[in-house]
């Protein structure tokens, strides 16, 4: 199915959903968060990596351009209101602003307001009537963490893991673009029994031995929001009617216990 979502600024975006989302109803809100849920705040890069250029970015549907000056990381729509070039293409001719490529409108990048349009004249009487949307944005813990909302923004500690303030925590990771619906692969980390069969014969699992299946309740954790998978019991070895044992056993492996694993808002993944 080719469906159409609009966004809260009037964009429309296309995007293939396929499978089981077609006329699933049983989570409308999780079904209609085809570009993700708003309200919420987003890791959506390495603090490292932006430097003096800017960074272009599709996030949520929208084209996003970040960039950094005197050390504050800003972002602002990547589209200028005059003709639509990508932003990101532009230049810094003042301290404060952004100027696009193609007629030199120039944006402050804290408010995204228009305070000069070049080519028009210092007495330009579009300037102030103009704009982009800015981004809230924030860098902590190495990330910069943007906001997928309008209005005030709760405070950014209230969506970060405690696990990531731990006093023995190191934050490491790898950000890659893929193609494809985000609940997809959310529900991937959360599936509980792909592991069992897809990776059984993985090189890491040379010698151990992965239950055959388990028995799981998906309950609240006692850490909310977390929701976490609890084992009730695990099987190695069963015998399926009419066809015989599985798994078959291998002499050199050991048996290995299921991971906890948990899941919470906006779709964030425990191990
Ligand atoms: Fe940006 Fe004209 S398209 S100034």
């Amino acid at each position: 199915m080719h469906a159409k979502s609009s966004g809260p600024d009037g964009h429309t975006f296309e995007r293939q959903i396929t499978g089981i989302r077609e006329g699933s109803t049983r989570f409308p809100r999780y079904d209609a968060a085809v570009l993700g849920f708003e309200g919420y705040w987003y890791p959506v890069m390495w603090s490292r990596k932006l430097r003096s250029k800017p960074v272009a970015l599709q996030l949520f549907g929208r084209d996003i351009m970040f960039i950094r000056e005197h050390g504050k990381a800003y972002a602002l729509e990547n589209r200028c209101p005059h003709r639509g070039v990508p932003l990101s293409l532009g230049k810094r001719e003042f301290a404060g602003t952004w100027t696009c490529r193609y007629h030199g409108w120039t944006f402050d990048v804290k408010s995204g307001v228009l305070v000069a349009a070049l080519t028009d004249g210092p007495d330009s009487p579009i300037c102030g009537k103009a704009s982009v949307r800015t981004y809230a944005l924030k860098e902590r813990l190495g990330l910069i963490w943007l906001y997928n909302g309008t209005g005030e923004p709760p405070p950014l500690e209230t969506h970060l893991p405690q696990e990531f303030f731990h006093p023995e925590a190191t934050i490491v990771g790898r950000i890659t673009d893929r193609r494809g619906d985000w609940r997809y692969a959310a529900e991937n980390g959360f599936d509980e029994g792909h592991a069992k069969y897809l990776h059984r014969n993985a090189a890491m699992m040379f010698f151990l031995l992965m239950p055959g299946y388990s028995r799981v309740n998906v309950e609240p954790d006692d850490e909310a929001p977390w929701v976490t998978r609890k084992v009730q019991s695990v099987e190695f070895e069963s015998e399926y009617p009419g066809l015989g044992k599985w798994p078959r056993r291998a002499f050199w492996k050991r048996k290995r216990r299921g991971a906890r694993v948990s899941i919470r808002m906006p779709g964030l993944l425990r191990v």
